[in-house]
């Protein structure tokens, strides 16, 4: 089963990102053929300080190392090393109906918020749609925010290949349930754009402030707490098992918690949680010349991949005009 997913080096990766994807692209490592990128073209929709964007694709992926990510046993590589993704972007835009672009919740979200869009971002889903089905992904790892756009590149691989026969896979997307949204601080879905985030990678302090500002209601002490109802409860029980998390709603439905005990526990438990991870990502801070090399090795894997597909949709599509010599 090929499994693939990417992830855009926009800024610090946080605990949505983590329990969502990149935890669960992790552990698939050991149970399939795991394809993992860096999706830097994509990233240029918001970064365009051209030092800031090398700056955190490198640091993207030594976090993703970091992590747990292991390049024998996945391909791991960025994105633009496999130029052929842009290639297949316009072949896979001549199927892509504008209106289906135009039902992105993504990209109608971006225009409520009053930005003016250009046409990359516009066109953003056809290719992530391409990065799929370049690598023939079957199952695609995302946060629920990413469903629709998985949905549309299943859209766009039927209708290539209803015009140019099987040539393309199509995806599917990889939901877990109860990590589908991770709240943020505020209460709002975790998100880089919202300033909302506990970051895995910064620094004590920092993590320590954005628990602490967890949003919690006003229930006063001696009064029981509505766990379903409770972003902190939310938070914290990522990290729990399942008996942790009974007695965790447990102790909210009891009189006399304090949201300020939960929320220092919370912290000593994300620091311990992450201790293993901060401590390998110091090591690849270190070594980047090492990370470089695990990129290229990746990047040729996927060259190889990716050659072979784009051979089949150049000869379908009759790009390839030798072939009627
Ligand atoms: P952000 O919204 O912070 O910019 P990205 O769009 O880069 O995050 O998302 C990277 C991955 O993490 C995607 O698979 C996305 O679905 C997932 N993800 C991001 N934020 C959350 C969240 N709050 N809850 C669940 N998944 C999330
Ligand atoms: N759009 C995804 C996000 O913002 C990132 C992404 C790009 C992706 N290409 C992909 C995810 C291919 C899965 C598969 O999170």
């Amino acid at each position: 089963m090929r499994v693939l997913s990417g992830i855009q080096p926009s800024g610090s990766l946080h605990i949505g990102n983590y329990f969502a994807m990149m935890k669960r692209m992790i552990e698939y490592q050991n149970s399939s053929d795991l394809f993992c990128f860096i999706v830097n073209y994509h990233a240029l929709t918001t970064v365009i300080d051209g030092k800031t964007l090398a700056e955190n694709t490198l640091n993207a992926a030594i976090d993703f190392l970091s992590l747990g990510i292991d390049p024998n046993k996945s391909v791991f590589f960025v994105q633009s090393d496999v130029p052929e993704v842009t290639e297949l972007t316009w072949i896979l835009s001549n199927q892509t109906p504008v209106g289906l672009l135009q039902r992105a919740h993504s990209y109608k979200d971006k225009i409520a918020k009053g930005i003016s869009p250009n046409h990359g971002l516009f066109s953003y889903p056809v290719l992530m749609a391409a990065d799929i089905l370049l690598y023939s992904g079957e199952k695609v790892p995302v946060g629920k925010d990413q469903k629709q756009h998985v949905e549309i590149a299943r859209d766009i691989a039927i209708k290539f290949n209803n015009v140019y026969g099987d040539v393309l896979v199509i995806p599917e997307p990889d939901i877990d349930k109860n990590v589908a949204t991770v709240p943020g601080i505020d209460g709002q879905k975790m998100s880089k754009s919202y300033n909302n985030t506990i970051k895995i990678f910064a620094r004590e302090k920092e993590i320590k402030k954005a628990v602490m500002s967890i949003v919690t209601d006003s229930t006063p002490v001696d009064q029981p707490k509505d766990p379903d109802k409770s972003v902190l409860f939310k938070i914290y029980s990522l990290f729990l098992d399942k008996n942790e998390k009974e007695q965790l709603r447990d102790r909210f439905l009891t009189p006399g918690l304090r949201y300020g005990d939960v929320k220092k526990e919370l912290f000593a438990r994300i620091m311990d949680y992450f201790a293993p991870f901060r401590e390998r990502q110091q090591y690849y801070m270190n070594h980047r010349e090492e990370v470089i090399n695990i990129l290229e090795k990746g990047a040729e894997k996927a060259k190889e991949e990716a050659g072979n597909l784009m051979e089949k949709v150049r000869s379908v599509t009759g790009l390839n005009y030798r072939e009627v010599r």
